[in-house]
């Protein structure tokens, strides 16, 4: 298996890449462009229903062109993150630290994976949420509906745009790390 990923990684290097940076790209843009562009829009919508429905199914249509990237941006990760030979440049084999400066980078890659499971957690309870949000329109119910995507507004895609903008730093970082 490791094997195959330096294969995939050593062969098709500028795709990998350009995979991972169009992946955040769009899941991180997305986001804010919905956020600060979208959000702010329908909120001049006098007419109540229609403001609700229009927010739903807005993100509908963010979360549905978003979620493949989420996947893509992990598979392009993991065959970075092995492709690159962090933890080989860090760890030898019976566990010891070879270089503290490896172990710091290494670190990092912890770190942007554990960004990308906070990230991908918090959109998976957001695609729930709406979904729950669809189902009291559909029932009439527009006060539950409203409160239910108002936390989606409020915390939720601002927590994942920062996620975000800090797990693009961190990228930076790694590519001029050696
Ligand atoms: C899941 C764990 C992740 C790992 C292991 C990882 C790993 C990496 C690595 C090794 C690079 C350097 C690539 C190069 O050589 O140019 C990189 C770059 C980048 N990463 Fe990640 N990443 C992860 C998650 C994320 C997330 C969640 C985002 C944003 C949503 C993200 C956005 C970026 C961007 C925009 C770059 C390009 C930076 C540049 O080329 O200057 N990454 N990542």
């Amino acid at each position: 298996m490791k094997h195959l990923i330096y294969t995939i990684f050593s062969e098709h290097k500028n795709i990998v890449i350009f995979l991972h940076i169009i992946s955040a790209v769009i899941w991180v843009g997305g986001m804010i462009a919905m956020r600060f562009a979208a959000h702010q829009s329908i909120q001049l919508i006098d007419n109540v229903p229609e403001k609700i429905e229009r927010s739903a199914h807005a993100l509908k249509r963010l979360f549905s062109i978003v979620a493949p990237f989420v996947i893509i941006l992990i598979i392009t990760a993991v065959i970075m993150a092995v492709g690159y030979g962090f933890r080989t440049a860090a760890v030898g084999p019976n566990g010891n630290v070879l270089n503290d400066y490896a172990m710091f980078i290494y670190n990092i890659v912890h770190v942007k994976e554990a960004i990308w499971l906070v990230m991908a957690v918090n959109f998976l309870a957001m695609v729930i949420r709406r979904n729950k949000a669809a189902k009291l329109i559909a029932n009439g119910d527009l006060i539950a509906a409203a409160s239910t995507l108002k936390l989606i507004a409020k915390y939720m895609v601002p927590l994942n745009i920062v996620l975000g903008l800090i797990a693009i730093y961190l990228g930076v970082f790694l590519r001029n790390a050696y």
